[in-house]
């Protein structure tokens, strides 16, 4: 059986403790820590799970195979950096540090311990992203020609400090870093150049942001922005021409392939568990799909590198690039 401790009991650590309580016998939420005792209560309601309000404290006294770390984005990878210390198997939200230094701290730590990590980000697990991945992958309709990738959000209001770059790294690290980490799974690697634009508010913090990926003749646009009003629903989308077909993700969660032979085909691949999380986003299954694919790597020892750590920090590198190409210096 394995043993999972998970800190941080917030928007995403109560949904990740619903994933964990829901994989079976084998694997069990024995041990969870919060600084706020009220959050870890609601989330071990109804089982023996110990709840610990230090998350060190929960290290050193537990014996776990797997650590699952939720806490806000300034303290992963202090906390990843220890946990990896007692727990061979570490699943960290993104994005996975802040700065440079603690990108290296991180991978010195892995390599040093040899320690399993797998990274939050979950359009890598999603039903929709899986699903031209493994078209682009097939070769069936030809190479990827252009795209483009959406993220569009009201303002999170329940994540404390949300516009500061040294709490979350705003909108940037914290939300628009899915499309390009998923851009560069898509396209096997690091882009040839990119370029970026944003608007910022009159604090400087960057609210929107467009960049262009240029990968060859292969251009792939990513814009994000976290200022839309409390109304406008969340909008995950992408569009994307093969040289041979067309691939479009609506805002509905519906994808259509349209191919050069004139057939349109419409794929319903959500397969959502709805659930209340208390953030922007209301699905279970994508978070389910990831801690599945974590859990079946550490039993099945069949590593296949979605979502390590290499490759979340080389997203967190692309993030502070396109940072510093519109004027902000990241450390
Ligand atoms: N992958 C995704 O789709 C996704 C979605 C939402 C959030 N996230 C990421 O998850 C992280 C958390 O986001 P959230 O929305 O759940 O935030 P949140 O503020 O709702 O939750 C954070 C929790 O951590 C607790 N905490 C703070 N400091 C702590 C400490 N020192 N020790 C123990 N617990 C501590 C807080 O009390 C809170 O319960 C962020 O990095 C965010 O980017 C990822």
């Amino acid at each position: 059986m394995l043993k999972v401790g998970l800190i941080g009991c917030g928007g995403i650590g109560a949904v990740h403790a619903k994933c964990w309580n829901s994989l079976g016998e084998d694997v069990q939420l024995t041990a969870i820590a919060d600084l706020d005792m009220q959050k870890a209560k609601r989330c071990a309601e109804g089982s023996e799970i110990r709840i610990y309000q230090n998350g060190f404290e929960m290290l050193e006294q537990e014996e776990l195979d797997v650590v699952d770390i939720c806490v806000p984005t300034f303290l992963h990878a202090k906390y990843a950096t220890v946990a990896m210390q007692y727990v061979k198997n570490v699943i960290i939200e993104k994005p996975v540090c802040l700065n440079e230094v603690e990108a290296r701290q991180l991978l010195e730590m892995q390599a040093h311990t040899g320690a399993l990590v797998q990274v939050g980000h979950v359009q890598r697990f999603t039903n929709t992203y899986v699903f031209l991945k493994k078209l682009v992958d097939s070769g069936k309709y030809g190479k990827v020609v252009a795209g483009n990738f959406t993220r569009i959000s009201p303002r999170p209001l329940w994540m404390k400090g949300h516009d500061d770059i040294n709490k979350t790294g705003t909108m940037a690290f914290d939300m628009h870093i899915h499309d390009v980490d998923y851009i560069r799974y898509l396209m096997g690697g690091e882009p040839d150049y990119i370029n970026s634009n944003a608007v910022r508010d009159k604090n400087g913090v960057v609210q929107h942001i467009w960049s262009s990926y240029h990968y060859g003749d292969t251009v792939l646009t990513v814009e994000g922005s976290w200022d839309y009003p409390a109304e406008v629903p969340f909008c995950e989308c992408y569009r994307v021409r093969l040289e041979k077909a067309a691939v479009i993700l609506d805002s509905e969660g519906v994808v259509y392939l349209y191919t050069e032979d004139g057939k349109t085909e419409v794929f319903h691949l959500e397969d959502r568990i709805e659930m209340d999380m208390g953030i922007n986003v209301s699905d279970m299954r994508p978070y389910l799909s990831e801690i599945q694919y974590f859990v079946d790597t550490i039993v099945k020892k069949n590593y296949q590198g979605a979502a390590s750590l290499n490759e979340a920090v080389a997203s967190f590198r692309l993030i502070k690039k396109e940072l510093e190409l519109v004027g902000l210096d990241v450390k």
